[in-house]
């Protein structure tokens, strides 16, 4: 029988995918379950045919020009890929998949979660269960943001945007989006394509962003966006902490400008910006938007087919180019 490819697997991940790398891999797993540091990453790779990796694992030119030349291929345990210098691997033959389209659903509904926990003031509701502050329940208590009729502004129209759009129907919102392309009018459903992202910031009421980070995307949401919003609007970002320049967005919930914000993402994470964590119209999550059990198993199960094809010399499913 030939030898099986070795991989080294950079995180702990569901059994089932453990399990099949066990069966056709010579595997490398990381029974810590902790991030390597880029030292023990380059020596673990060493006569490594493949890496797993996750979306922490930071694999710039620097690391990428340090992998081994055995390493042939780099699948990614995540939709974005930026965290990994694509254009690097392939100066280096090395080929790069992702993950993409199985954790629309999983995203999507997380972005709901966002939009409703940040407009119904979540954060402050479970502050006063848990603190046993809730003594003297009043009609005027915590009064919230319904999302019946009210605009929802979208920010990149791709799989998980549309997802989103489809879910905001059924509360009964009014979708807007910008995105690099139109939908065809069958897709767009009523939405409202707006090409300029300045008019869909101005009739955004709620605002949630689904681009990738890119250096056009980074800081999208700045001082002078927010400007253009209208007063209190609510803000939802489970895409890229790097679309959003926190200081600013931290200025606006402080001074009521914009009413809340839901986050599953943030720039430098796991680090977040301190002031996130005191404010009380912040709905914060720690990246959880694939994060069930179905969709971070079928994410692994992508990722094993596209290193699966590549050692049996077929078509990559999901390769991602620079
Ligand atoms: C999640 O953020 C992903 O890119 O998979």
């Amino acid at each position: 029988m030939a030898q099986k490819p070795t991989l080294l697997v950079t995180r702990r991940l569901p059994d089932a995918i453990e399990s099949r790398i066990r069966r056709d891999y010579e595997a490398r797993f990381n029974a810590s379950d902790r991030l390597y540091s880029r030292e023990e990453l380059l020596s673990l790779a060493k006569g490594a045919d493949a890496l797993l990796v996750t979306l922490q694992d930071q694999l710039d030119e620097s690391l990428i020009s340090g992998l081994p030349r055995s390493v042939q291929i780099i699948a990614t345990l995540s939709v974005g890929f930026d965290h990994i210098d694509v254009r690097a691997a392939e100066a280096r033959g090395i080929a790069v998949t992702n993950a993409p389209g199985v954790l629309t659903d999983a995203t999507a509904d997380i972005t709901m979660l966002l939009l409703l926990g940040a407009s119904r003031r979540a954060t402050e509701g479970q502050a006063l269960l848990r603190q046993g502050m809730w003594s003297d329940p009043r009609p005027t208590e915590l009064l919230g943001w319904q999302l019946t009729g009210k605009p929802l502004g979208i920010y990149g129209m791709g799989r998980i945007g549309k997802a989103v759009a489809e879910r905001a129907r059924a509360f009964g919102m009014r979708i807007h989006y910008c995105s690099l392309h139109r939908l065809e009018q069958d897709a767009e459903n009523g939405a409202v394509f707006h090409a300029d992202a300045r008019d869909l910031l101005a009739v955004s009421a709620f605002l949630t962003l689904h681009a990738p980070a890119t250096s056009q995307t980074k800081h999208f949401l700045n001082a002078q966006s927010i400007a253009l919003l209208p007063e209190g609007a609510i803000i939802v970002n489970a895409a890229r902490g790097s679309l959003v320049d926190d200081e600013a967005l931290i200025e606006a919930l402080r001074k009521g400008r914009v009413a809340a914000a839901g986050l599953d993402v943030y720039e430098g994470e796991p680090h977040i910006h301190p002031a996130y964590r005191t404010l009380p119209n912040t709905f914060l999550l720690p990246h959880l938007g694939s994060a069930t059990v179905e969709t971070r198993t079928r994410m692994g199960m992508i990722a094993l087919d596209n290193l699966d094809a590549h050692f049996a010399h077929r078509p990559l499913l999901t390769r991602v180019l620079a």
